[in-house]
């Protein structure tokens, strides 16, 4: 082990550096201030970092009108959390590094490799990939054993984690992220092995392609699909519903991805179903259009269940 394990409890950590201000950076990095977590904020350019902080405005003022903090607790999130586009300004003092770049694991290596040569020995590095594995980049980071998968969902609606170490992490420094995820008001998945998708994405993505293979080879319509879904299982929301909310465009990459990987011809109709609403701009929730039509779809109806006689019309004209 070339850089030793400093840390042995989780109020050790005080300092979170989270790497990408996208979409989910910006969520992590609202909720490990909200959790009293220092958090410095990094990405590639001001205007990023600008608009994630406008985003984490948003979230302050949900999470109050939602009774989740109090109304004087935005200042001081916002207090906590500092803005850099410099490497060496991010990586100083950083105890945790919270990872969110793109799903690439390519440039993941590449900026881990950076962080290494920057952030103190010390510091743990977490990847919140959704589908690669950290085995596939742990060597390039330079602290393999320190280096392990915390991986959150829409942090505005969930509080679950997975927590995924490789075969090289150290089990001390797996304890500790679980720890931190707990501190951050986690329930944590503890995976035992390496798996893509973890354990709710895995189960989700099977939900979508049994979901697709029936209506790609126009076994039942897509309501029709829902609606036994919903219906024996009494959510609000069948799996085209959650796609919708996904979004098409993620669905079918992902499945048009996995399709090429394993030479998948159902895979491939698969993703051929979803290009259509694809080509046509109908994403989803996103864009108001995708299955259904936002912001009234017809599965929210109240007699959506019992009365099946509509179409989907979405993808005619
Ligand atoms: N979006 C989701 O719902 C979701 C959920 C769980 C996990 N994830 C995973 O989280 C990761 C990030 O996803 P996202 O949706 O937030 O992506 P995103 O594209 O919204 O954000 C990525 C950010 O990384 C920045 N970036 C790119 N290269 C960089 C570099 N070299 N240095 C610093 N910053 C750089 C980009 O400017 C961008 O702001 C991915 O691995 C994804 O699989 C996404």
């Amino acid at each position: 082990v070339r850089k030793e394990i400093v840390f042995v409890k989780v109020s050790d950590i005080k300092r979170v550096l989270i790497l990408g201000a996208g979409t989910m950076g910006r969520q992590i990095a609202f909720l490990c201030a909200m959790h009293g977590y220092q958090v410095i904020l990094y990405d590639l350019s001001q205007d990023i970092l600008d608009a994630a902080l406008g985003r984490i405005g948003e979230l302050n003022r949900r999470f109050v009108l939602q009774g989740s903090i109090d109304p004087d607790e935005p200042g001081k999130i916002t207090a906590r959390i500092t803005c850099t586009t410099d490497p060496s300004e991010a990586a100083k003092d950083a105890d945790l590094v919270s990872e969110s770049l793109p799903e690439d694991p390519e440039l993941k290596a590449r900026v881990f490799a950076q962080f290494d040569g920057l952030c103190p020995d010390r510091t743990i590095f977490t990847t919140n990939t959704s589908l690669l594995v950290p085995s596939m980049f742990a060597d390039r980071t330079g602290r393999p054993e320190k280096l392990v998968a915390l991986h959150f969902h829409d942090v505005r609606t969930t509080n679950v984690v997975d927590v995924m170490p490789h075969p090289g992490s150290s089990p001390q420094v797996v304890e500790l992220v679980r720890d931190f995820a707990r501190s951050l008001g986690q329930t944590v998945i503890m995976l035992e092995r390496e798996n893509s998708g973890y354990v709710f994405n895995a189960m989700l993505t099977s939900l979508f392609s049994s979901a697709l293979t029936l209506a790609s080879n126009g076994v039942a319509s897509v309501e029709d699909i829902d609606r036994a879904w919903m219906g024996v299982m009494n959510t609000p929301m069948g799996p085209f519903g959650i796609m919708d909310q996904v979004g098409i465009s993620t669905v079918w990459i992902i499945t048009d991805y996995w399709a090429q990987q394993k030479g998948d011809a159902q895979g491939a109709a698969n993703a051929a179903f979803l290009k259509q609403y694809v080509d046509k701009g109908l994403l989803g929730a996103k864009t108001k259009k995708g299955f259904y039509e936002y912001p009234n779809p017809s599965y929210n109806a109240p007699d959506f269940i019992t009365r099946n006689t509509e179409t989907n019309t979405n993808l005619q004209g």
